[in-house]
């Protein structure tokens, strides 16, 4: 079919990448087919406001090495379940999707890419059984999309936690200390395994596998025995004890979201290790590091290459999917497909077989 405008939204959390799609999106659009691109704002909150901004070759020229993403985001706004605080503190929820669908249809909008995550794709499948025509862009640090080999986002990720457990290892080394490095992962623990593994952790807890605080110190005093009075923890926020739950902040932004906001298990850690051994303890934690600054080449390339293959994809009249990296291609998976499904670690993979095998502590 003729191309001759299309949107883009991006949704959830940022990550390094987002604006090598929206550039790939655009150029693709214009030098290919040269179809209007419209960007909306603020995710699903533009789609809702009307609030848009046009995007041309110009406007995105300078944009691929930015982190971030040009046209805003929000991880709460969604228009199905549109959450806002009374002032009586209390929460309503609204349903704010035909609004969104009107702003969709006054634009003229021939395909809408969204960008996103497992929520945000999940909601723009909903606009797809509404009649709109969408395509969705994966996208999160954590990688955990199913039927997509990686996500870009989670290689920037991983080199900036690897880079800063390069840096934890010399001041444990010198202060013979345990340090703790906290990293993003909700439900899957890809991020603190990879980066574990090419920073050289001793002891790595991912979701997937509840840990049990008395054989990480069992790994800590069995490398001080070996003449190591330190060592290196990778955890990811997900994690949780034999027995026990994730560790949650609670904040007003939370209750907008609906989304407990996860952190502190590395914290929980340093208490509970310091009062078994005769070790300092310190903790850091990543936080939104990982997900800022320029994205790593890989994640440029893969940006660009699904963002580009979205726009021929809807030339083709193929809504309604996913792009997603199936090594060495970029395919289409029906956004049907992807409903609720998060990608873990699996527990018998080669990744963790690996670890052990090279020594390292899962903490079971
Ligand atoms: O889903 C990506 C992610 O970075 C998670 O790893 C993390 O739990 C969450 O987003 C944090 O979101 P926020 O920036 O809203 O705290």
């Amino acid at each position: 079919m003729a191309l001759k405008k299309v949107g883009i939204l991006t949704g959830g959390g940022d990550c390094s990448g987002l604006n090598a799609v929206i550039r790939g999106v655009t150029r693709t659009a214009i030098i290919g087919y040269k179809a209007e691109v419209v960007g909306i704002e603020g995710g699903f909150e533009g789609l809702i406001s009307g609030q848009t901004q046009e995007l041309s070759i110009r406007a995105t020229r300078d944009i691929l090495t930015l982190g971030g993403t040009i046209l805003g985001t929000t991880n709460k706004g969604n228009p199905f379940e549109y959450r806002e605080l009374r002032p009586d503190g209390s929460i309503s929820v609204s349903d704010y999707s035909d609004r969104a669908m009107e702003t969709y249809k006054r634009l003229g909008l021939d395909c809408l890419f969204v960008v996103g995550g497992e929520g945000t794709l999940e909601i723009g499948y909903k606009f797809a059984k509404k009649g709109a025509h969408v395509i969705g862009i994966p996208k999160t640090i954590d990688n955990d999309l199913d039927k997509t080999d990686y996500t870009f986002g989670f290689q920037t990720a991983v080199e900036v936690a690897c880079d800063a457990l390069d840096r934890l290892h010399t001041t444990g080394k010198s202060h013979q200390r345990v340090m703790i490095l906290e990293v993003m992962g909700r439900t899957a623990g890809w991020i603190s395994m990879e980066s574990g593994i090419a920073g050289g952790a001793h002891i790595i807890i991912i979701p997937e596998i509840p840990y049990n605080i008395d054989r990480i110190v069992e790994k800590i005093k069995a490398r001080a025995k070996g003449g190591s009075p330190y060592s290196i923890i990778m955890v990811a926020e997900g994690a949780k004890e034999e027995g026990g739950d994730v560790i949650t902040q609670a904040t007003a932004s939370t209750r907008l979201q609906g989304v407990p906001q996860l952190g502190g298990v590395g914290s929980y850690l340093a208490e509970e290790i310091k009062k078994r051994i005769d070790l300092e303890v310190r903790c850091t934690v990543l936080g939104h590091i990982q997900r800022g600054g320029s994205p790593c080449a890989f994640d440029r390339v893969l940006g660009t290459r699904l963002g580009s293959h979205a726009v021929r994809a809807a030339a083709e009249g193929n809504f309604g999917n996913m792009v997603a990296l199936k090594m060495p291609d970029i395919v289409l998976v029906p956004l049907a497909d992807l409903a609720g499904k998060v990608r873990v670690v699996p527990v018998d993979s080669q990744l963790i077989q690996c670890a052990e095998a090279i020594g390292i502590s899962m903490g079971r």
